[in-house]
């Protein structure tokens, strides 16, 4: 897995081979937003305003930064309306991919951030590292160098560290081994073949209580499963309490997990007697036992929020260690934001089977979903082809709708993150106004396109439209020859072309 992300960086997602829209999207950022400035609140009533040293907030395992922009831009928001310093927080990304940071040094969205000194970088191995070295400022965070409470936010990375299985049979439990049977036949430089190629078994042996020796926690856990479950296979997340462990070790001061990932959050939701999943997406990654996290926050004397929805795949946590003062306002947060609705019932509203829904009557009840997704720029993309459908065949638009579209689509663009090669948002976007009458602006978007996506035969094309609409026909013939550049045989550009002419 390190060799993994290590090797291929930001690329993974980039082709979109590992997923992210569930953890990075506009309705988890604004969750995270509001948690931490409740926490920020609950701090302040307690000990006044942190004049000497700012809060940090680490994101382990950024990838590529999505979530941490999205994060950034809303609390930059919620700083300006409660007129905080920015010098109260500093922000810092980390990942064990080096290749991943230099891509967010130069990155469009998150450079500003890093120029006004809220942002900072650095490779952070969450299993291993004592230290954080960060690039920008050359600041070293160390054993006890933190004096504000730390916030951590670990998203789709619990599930991506090493975890060990376990099976209680008949009140008695079992360790849960992995062995992979073809292992000296299989080919261990390419990972790809290798997870392809391994066959794998599970074999269980009874174990002892004592299972590991140097955590009576992690014991506890275990002592608690084999008394209360029957029969239930389960896993413990070894690599998640090594990380909050090596974290907490940063300062004294309250420690806040903000934790999304695919999970179980109660033990009654543990299969029975079911081999551990391994789910291979590029990378490989196992649920999280948020169940084993929960008692493990309560066992070190800390808080544990959980979703309402104890049921739901996704899970989204808050694990709070050493706070001396009252929660009120984050535990109100969380609960106003995760008692019933999660980020997995927003996307299970917006896809079915990973695709957009399409059976829309009209184009208001488009915007009215995409209005519920706060208009985050991927479900924008991935409904765009159905807005413009619906304008081309003269849907009705009504003034409150056009205004909704517009509100909507400058959102949609203060949050664009470029990542995804096959998503042009701002051609979405261009194309949209272009369709909605609004020539000056479409052009404004196709530009942008061809800034961020590079020159291409579609956005010359549409740009020939918006300006011969415009009746700029010197600047049309202009964006119809470049478009003929590209692609000298297209037939359609061809036509267009002729017409302009005549
Ligand atoms: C599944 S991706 C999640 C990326 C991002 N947080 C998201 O939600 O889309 C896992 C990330 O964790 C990083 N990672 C893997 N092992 C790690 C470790 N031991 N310490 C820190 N980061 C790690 C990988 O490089 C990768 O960026």
């Amino acid at each position: 897995m390190h060799e993994y992300y290590a090797e291929l960086g930001t690329e993974v997602w980039e082709e979109e081979v590992v997923p992210q829209q569930i953890t990075n999207n506009i309705y988890l950022a604004n969750t995270y937003a509001k948690l931490i400035i409740a926490q920020m609140q609950d701090y302040i009533s307690a000990h006044g305003k942190p004049i000497d040293a700012p809060f940090y907030i680490l994101e382990i395992g950024a990838g590529h930064g999505r979530l941490s922009f999205y994060l950034l831009e809303n609390l930059r928001q919620a700083f300006e309306v409660f007129e905080w310093p920015k010098r109260w927080l500093k922000f810092i990304m980390t990942d064990i991919s080096l290749k991943s940071l230099e891509t967010w040094k130069t990155h469009h969205a998150l450079k500003p951030f890093i120029d006004e000194g809220w942002l900072d970088i650095a490779v952070y191995n969450a299993n291993r590292d004592s230290e954080i070295n960060l690039v920008i400022s050359g600041q070293k965070i160390k054993t006890d160098s933190i004096n504000k409470p730390l916030f951590v936010i670990c998203n789709y990375i619990f599930d991506t560290l090493i975890q060990d299985a376990f099976q209680v049979i008949n009140h008695r439990l079992h360790e849960v081994g992995l062995v992979i049977k073809n292992e000296t036949q299989i080919e261990k430089g390419d990972l790809k073949e290798y997870f392809k190629d391994a066959q794998y078994e599970f074999v269980k042996r009874p174990i002892d209580i004592n299972y590991y020796p140097e955590s009576p926690v992690l014991n506890k856990i275990l002592q608690a499963y084999e008394v209360e479950c029957e029969n239930a296979a389960f896993l413990m997340p070894l690599g998640a309490f090594q990380c909050i462990e090596n974290l907490r070790k940063f300062t004294q001061q309250p420690v806040i997990f903000l934790v999304s990932d695919k999970g179980v959050t109660d033990k009654s939701l543990f299969d029975p007697d079911e081999d551990p999943d391994i789910s291979f997406h590029g990378s490989v990654s196992m649920t999280v036992n948020f169940d084993a996290l929960r008692r493990y926050t309560e066992l070190c004397g800390g808080n544990c929020l959980l979703m309402g929805d104890k049921g739901a795949d996704f899970q989204v946590a808050n694990f709070i260690f050493n706070a001396d003062y009252k929660i009120s306002n984050t535990t109100y947060a969380f609960a106003n934001s995760l008692s019933c609705f999660s980020p997995q019932d927003l996307f299970d509203i917006c896809y079915i089977d990973d695709e957009p829904i399409t059976n829309f009557k009209s184009l208001e009840s488009i915007v009215n979903i995409l209005n519920l997704a706060e208009w985050d720029p991927n479900i924008f993309y991935d409904y765009h082809e159905q807005i413009i459908e619906k304008l081309e065949n003269n849907d009705d638009i009504t003034v409150s709708v056009e205004h909704s579209i517009l509100n909507g689509l400058e959102r949609a663009w203060r949050f664009f993150f470029k990542l995804e090669k096959s998503q042009d948002l701002a051609f979405a976007i261009g194309a949209t106004l272009y369709n909605m009458g609004f020539n000056e602006r479409a052009i404004e978007f196709y530009n942008y396109s061809l800034e961020f996506f590079g020159k291409d035969k579609d956005t010359y094309f549409n740009l020939t439209l918006a300006y011969q609409a415009l009746e700029n026909y010197t600047k049309a013939h202009e964006m119809i020859n470049e478009s003929l550049k590209i692609s000298p045989k297209d037939k359609a550009m061809a036509e267009l072309q002729s017409e302009l002419e005549v």
